[in-house]
């Protein structure tokens, strides 16, 4: 694999023609997506400032340039009226070419509309001459005619009582007031939330005290990416713990995940209500942002980086990395949260396949399709991406006995991150009735039981990787899907 040196990463972009080539490379691999988000060069990781304005959904993407690595961070702009089929914009916040606060990267963060303009809150990642790291959060303006304007001060420096890894502004805004939630490290290295607070949204923010979570003071090293939603009559605290290692989940270190609870904003205290849930029980999911002004205030809308810090992917040879999950609509059922696909997805429905068997009793399985099952109860198999002759693939197992389901990548040619381990199950209380899979060319989500589970993994499947076939009772619907990214050369 290849190794980057400092002066490498964090190389200043100072022509787009630079990066025509990596486009044009990353462009004919056979694992670019073709209905969901992905780095337009380079590698790209959290979803950022998500939100509604101007008649249209807008997103963006942390992105480094000039490969699968992690370098120096911009904030990429992208575009949709319905939220499935995008468009790309191009770079909004470049990070300072000088000793500015950001000059060694724009990193995460929220955003918001005033008027005909859109306010971006982010991290600016600054380092000294000697490399001494400091966190700001920073404030820009993205004007309606598409310039971005930086604020010359940030909002506020980083909090002495606390390491230099202060980071991810999630504005909340409240009636009785505005507030900023941030990633944070104690200085006995334990994962914390800060909370900042302001009258106005431009001014005048003030540290308000840290965010007290009883029972997950030792929980993690550090929390990225925190915020608090309100979904269904509950409040929700989903964050990014990191450096600890939960059971079944292989070497992993890195996890995305919820507490249900309530906040109470005058003490600071999210008092929960249980325990610590993943979002995603599949291999790559991590950093989910959740849309920042929905008119609902008791709904959410969730997108994720469909990767993970600190490992790497098979199309690193091909210099770029990441893309995101498809949109998902967040309801409360019981304790636990239930994420859907949105309903505006059938649009991408193309053609309905009828399924003819094989000699092997194997389907022929599109690039870019939609699986539907309706299950009856009983055992499962469902081998997704195998050869012609029915051997190897994704497999996809329901045990009857166990009341579990488990998801096993070991099968795939091309396998990667193994350490992180190639199975994971989930207990299925009420047993598994139904999934709706939706496979792109590097990537499968499998919805089950109607967003009671999600399983979020890339997979690269070879050429001969395109069947599958099935065991159990159960009724299958399967349909090719629309392409809804164009992947354009727009910087
Ligand atoms: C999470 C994260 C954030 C940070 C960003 C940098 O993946 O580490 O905490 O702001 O990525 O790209």
């Amino acid at each position: 694999m290849k190794e980057w040196t400092r002066e490498e990463r964090y190389r200043i972009l100072m022509d787009p023609m630079e990066l025509w080539e990596l486009h044009e490379k990353a462009a004919a691999s056979p694992y670019r997506q073709s209905f969901h988000i992905q780095s337009v060069t380079g590698l790209m990781n959290d979803p950022n400032g998500f939100v509604w304005h101007d008649n249209q959904w807008h997103l963006f993407y942390q992105w480094c340039p000039w490969g699968a690595m992690h370098g120096l961070k911009h904030w990429y702009h992208i575009v949709s009226k319905d939220l499935i089929t995008w468009r790309n914009l191009g770079v909004c916040l470049f990070p300072d070419r000088g000793d500015g606060y950001d000059n060694k990267g724009t990193y995460s963060g929220s955003a918001i509309p005033i008027g005909e303009d859109l306010y971006l809150y982010y991290t600016g990642n600054h380092r000294d001459a000697d490399w001494t790291r400091r966190a700001y959060t920073c404030l820009a303006k993205l004007r309606k005619d598409g310039w971005t304007e930086k604020y010359p001060l940030p909002l506020f420096g980083q909090h002495p009582d606390y390491t230099e890894h202060q980071r991810d502004p999630k504005l909340i805004c409240r009636e009785d007031g505005y507030y900023i939630l941030l990633g944070a490290q104690s200085k006995d290295l334990r994962g914390r939330a800060l909370v900042y607070r302001s009258d106005d949204l431009l001014h005048g923010w003030t540290f308000a005290g840290e965010l007290k979570v009883p029972g997950f003071e030792e929980f993690g090293d550090m929390w990225e990416c925190p915020t608090i939603e309100h979904i269904g009559g509950h409040d929700v605290l989903l964050f990014c713990p990191q450096h600890l290692k939960l059971t079944g989940r292989g070497e992993s270190v890195n996890h995305n995940g919820y507490i249900m609870g309530s906040m109470d904003w005058k003490t600071l205290t999210f008092t929960p209500d249980g325990q610590f849930h993943v979002l995603d029980f599949g291999f790559d999911s991590y950093a989910a942002a959740c849309a920042n002004n929905l008119e609902n205030t008791d709904e959410a809308i969730l997108i994720a980086w469909m990767g993970l810090p600190d490992v790497s992917y098979p199309t690193d040879e091909e210099d770029w990395a990441g893309c995101l999950t498809l949109p998902r609509e967040l309801t409360v059922r019981g304790r636990r949260l239930i994420q859907r696909p949105l309903p505006g997805l059938k649009k991408l429905r193309d053609e309905k396949l009828s399924l003819t068997a094989n000699e092997a009793g194997c389907y022929a399985l599109p690039a870019a399709a939609e699986l539907e099952a309706d299950c009856r109860p009983g055992d499962m198999e469902l081998h997704l991406f195998t050869r012609s002759d029915g051997s190897g693939g994704l497999n996809i197992y329901y045990s009857q006995e166990k009341h579990q389901i488990t998801v096993d990548r070991s099968g795939m040619d091309v396998r990667f991150n193994r350490e992180q381990g190639e199975s994971r199950s989930r207990p299925l209380e009420d047993g598994l009735s139904h999934l709706r899979i939706f496979i792109d060319h590097s990537s499968v989500e499998i919805f089950v039981n109607d967003g009671d589970a999600v399983f979020t993994s890339r997979i690269f499947p070879t050429a001969e990787e395109r069947f599958f076939h099935a065991d159990g009772d159960m009724f299958l619907r399967l349909w090719t899907l629309k392409k809804a990214v164009t992947d354009r050369f727009v910087i």
